[in-house]
């Protein structure tokens, strides 16, 4: 009966069954509880004689029991952690990765360089009054130069006269510039400022839309001339496209607020139908880009500005980033910088 009921309890398959069996043994109405109640009713040597014989079977049976008991949450304890297990060798699935946006990384760059010349960082508002965009800057209320500029005007309810619109340039952030300095200390000056920020014309195609991003340079001092403007523009531009060879050539040009006023183009080669900055535009195979805008700044602009301009003098300029930006990365479509269109961005790598 002993090596039968063990052999039972051995066979179990699950924790159920074994409770099954353990039950049928050993419960109430089990088969061995059955055996225990005969004993109470033999004569003592009779008991004597059986006692121990029975009392092995029930220790046997239970011992194997608490034996089968564990071996089984054992088991299912392994099986459990198997199934639960994670593998770790398996590749991760693919995270896309933000990445840093073509014009934010070129301003970050050009802030960088111009911190190196001594320039800090000046900000203005985008949506404008009329005096900072137009008037202070030399251009009044019938200036003809005011019609180039295709400005968004807002409905007129300025409050001091002056109507608001969304700034066309980043010029007005030299007015503004200069008449903070005024008020921080008397004179005002020396200042080397840069102005990053966004624009906006009404207008719009492939090389033209509504918003854009300009940087302002702006350096007053005295004995400030043309040499001071070109060996700054030279300066930066050799270091933001890496190349020493960048070629400048100053064309005579007109801007209400700069006088001379000088149009920069940079020289390029034509490498297999592509423009690549270096060397001198008039070289064979070259040629001369327009980029950016630049002069003295006009004496109109330091009165309206506080300053007086019998002491002191400065150069301007405004330069396009999105352009600096298609130049260095080689992209054709300026539209594209503002679609968000992150598969455009990867393949400038500029995603991961
Ligand atoms: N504000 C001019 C433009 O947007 C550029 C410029 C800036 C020209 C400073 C001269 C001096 O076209």
């Amino acid at each position: 009966a002993r090596t039968e009921a063990i052999a039972q309890i051995d066979a179990a398959a699950d924790l159920s069954a074994l409770e099954a069996i353990r039950v049928a043994l050993l419960g109430k109405q089990g088969s061995i509880s059955a055996l225990m109640k005969t004993l109470g009713a033999m004569a003592p040597e009779e008991r004597q004689a059986r006692a121990p014989a029975i009392q092995a079977l029930r220790t046997g049976a239970s011992d194997a029991i608490a034996a089968r008991k564990a071996a089984l949450e054992g088991a299912a304890l392994e099986a459990q952690l198997a199934a639960e297990a994670l593998d770790l060798t398996l590749p991760a699935p693919e995270a896309p990765r933000g990445s840093v946006h073509p014009v934010s990384q070129v301003m970050d760059e050009l802030a960088e360089i111009f911190a190196d010349l001594g320039f800090a960082v000046a900000t203005g508002p985008e949506i404008e009054d009329d005096w900072y965009n137009f008037t202070a800057l030399n251009m009044p209320e019938s200036h003809p130069a005011r019609a180039m500029h295709d400005t968004f005007y807002f409905p007129d309810t300025a409050p001091k006269g002056g109507r608001m619109l969304l700034r066309t340039h980043t010029s007005p952030v030299q007015v503004r510039t200069m008449l903070d300095a005024v008020k921080d200390h008397p004179g005002g000056a020396p200042l080397r400022i840069i102005a990053p920020g966004r624009v906006y014309r009404s207008d719009s195609d492939a090389t033209h839309t509504p918003m854009f991003h300009q940087i302002e340079g702006l350096v007053i001092d005295r004995d400030i001339h043309l040499g001071h403007l070109k060996w700054t523009l030279e300066t930066f531009l050799k270091a933001f496209f890496e190349r020493d060879d960048i070629v400048l050539r100053l064309r005579p040009s007109y801007f209400p607020f700069t006088e001379p006023s000088v149009e920069v183009d940079v020289g390029f080669a034509l490498v297999n139908g592509k423009r690549v900055l270096g060397g001198s535009g008039d070289a064979a195979g070259h040629g001369w880009m327009e980029l950016l805008g630049s002069g003295m700044v006009n004496r109109r602009v330091l009165e309206a500005s506080g300053l007086d301009p019998d002491e002191w003098q400065g150069f301007a300029f405004g330069v396009g980033v999105d352009r600096l930006a298609m130049l260095k990365y080689g992209m054709d479509d300026l539209r594209a910088f503002f679609d968000g269109d992150v598969r455009w961005l990867g393949h400038y790598g500029f995603s991961a």
